[in-house]
């Protein structure tokens, strides 16, 4: 039967796990990805699919992503092939660890770059930089950074060290202490942006933008736009590449995953669409372009901070957020890797940490360099950031999806499912096991297969 505890250590309690998986959750997708991806494709009608998303396929998968690490009590990797193995399936199934890790090493390395450049707008803020900033003097001051690839070196390796110290530090005295202060400030941040951006800016334009779908939009863009609203689902919920199973892992076996899954995924959705709320009042009251692309956080909120009175507070308070937010979030995607590295290399969590983080930061120069010297390299008109974000969050995370929510509805015996789920066969665990089992496989493939354009191509749409 499944062992009560992991070799890596436990969560002190439920809610210690539930601060660490909102954690991993709630970061650079909430604050940076989700308002630029609702923005460029038309705001309410993508929100409205995401929410759908969030609830049809992201909590059920979740649940699923949970139990399955608490069942195998190990990294994503040995936890598949353990599971596979005691219900004599093939071992291959550990594969689904192995995607899991490329997935982790490709979001990492990007993830830090990016929240590098939240650090470098922190300092930037704090130091008055914004002050009575125009349009142009704000896009070169972007530009300037992300074509500066010695500062975003600089940048990118404080991050990344930041995370590998966290995780060296293990379950109990790293991640949990972290999140347990972490969590709690994010949220004053985040409360205190909203009132500002509410007493200082549109809120009623962004409310409207953010709630008011537009159909038509979304029409525009078609398949391309439901997969990036179901891409922007997995990312923001840390699915389909292992984090939210390790951290399963760490669970104790009387705590409800029903209930922990509705918390996490409620709590990342309130940050969502909060963040929402607190950057397109500001983007509107000064007229400024929703749908700029991911450019539109750094180059956007700098005028409208640099306007506002206690911009220069403010801003900084917002870019602080942001590196906390990520910070939570970064940890969780180096932890697979490193608990397989100290099972399968016996490495000490400090060694499996440093090297698993040195692999995602070399991974990362090449991002970074492809926001500046190298930037001619494209692969189907992408730069190489771009490219791991897209092949992450819209392809390989939704596969990994639709393979967790099959082996979890398929492969597993429904009572070790039930065992795990509460253990009385109620309406709401055939509720899930009804969602794992057609729902979610379905709906994830359909989509992605659409958005990919497989329907066009073959003449089916
Ligand atoms: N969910 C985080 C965010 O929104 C990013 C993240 C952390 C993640 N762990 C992950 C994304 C695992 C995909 C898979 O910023």
């Amino acid at each position: 039967m499944a062992t009560t505890v992991s070799i890596h250590g436990m969560w002190s309690t439920r809610l210690a796990f539930i601060l660490a998986a909102a954690g991993s959750a709630v970061g650079l997708g909430n604050i940076w990805r989700f308002p630029y991806t609702a923005g460029e494709y038309g705001g309410g009608a993508f929100v409205l699919v995401y929410l759908l998303c969030v609830a049809g396929i992201g909590i059920p998968i979740m649940m699923a992503e949970i139990l399955l690490g608490r069942r195998g009590r190990q990294s994503p990797i040995n936890t598949m092939r353990t599971l596979a193995e005691r219900e004599g399936k093939p071992v291959a199934w550990s594969l689904l660890g192995w995607m899991g890790i490329l997935a982790g090493f490709l979001i990492l390395s990007f993830y830090s770059v990016i929240a590098g450049w939240t650090l470098a707008y922190a300092v930037r803020a704090a130091g008055g930089a914004f002050t009575g900033i125009d349009a142009t003097a704000s896009k070169a001051m972007f530009d300037g950074l992300v074509g500066d690839g010695e500062r975003l070196l600089a940048w990118h390796t404080i991050f990344m060290v930041m995370t590998v110290m966290v995780v060296a530090r293990g379950v109990a005295s790293g991640l949990e202490q972290s999140v347990k202060w972490m969590m709690p400030a994010l949220f004053v941040l985040l409360l205190v942006m909203v009132v500002y951006a509410g007493w200082a800016g549109d809120l009623g334009a962004a409310v409207r933008y953010l709630f008011a779908p537009d159909f038509a939009r979304l029409q525009e863009k078609g398949g391309e736009a439901i997969l990036s609203a179901m891409g922007q689902a997995f990312f923001s919920l840390s699915l389909g590449m292992g984090a939210i199973m390790v951290y399963g892992s760490y669970l104790r076996h009387d705590a409800s995953i029903a209930r922990s899954t509705v918390m996490i995924a409620a709590t990342d959705t309130t940050v969502a669409l909060l963040a929402g709320l607190a950057i397109f009042p500001m983007v509107f009251a000064h007229g400024l372009e929703p749908g700029s692309g991911p450019g539109l956080i750094f180059v956007t909120l700098p005028i409208a901070f640099g306007e506002m009175p206690g911009g220069a507070l403010f801003g900084t308070l917002f870019f602080a957020l942001l590196v906390v937010a990520a910070w939570t979030s970064s940890i969780s995607i180096l932890e697979p890797v490193s608990a397989w590295l100290v099972e399968n290399r016996g490495f000490s969590r400090v060694r499996a940490a440093i090297i698993g983080g040195a692999g995602a930061w070399l991974l990362g120069i090449v991002c970074l360099l492809s926001l500046n010297h190298w930037s001619e390299y494209e692969v189907a008109g992408k730069g190489v950031l771009d490219l791991f974000d897209y092949l992450t969050a819209n392809i390989l995370l939704p596969l990994g999806g639709i393979l967790i929510a099959i082996f979890a509805g398929w492969v597993l015996p429904r009572a070790a499912t039930l065992d795990e789920l509460g253990g009385t066969d109620r309406p709401g665990y055939r509720l899930w096991r009804f969602l794992i089992r057609y729902v979610a496989p379905a709906a994830v493939a359909l989509v992605l297969l659409n958005g990919i354009g497989l329907f066009k191509a073959i003449g089916l749409a």
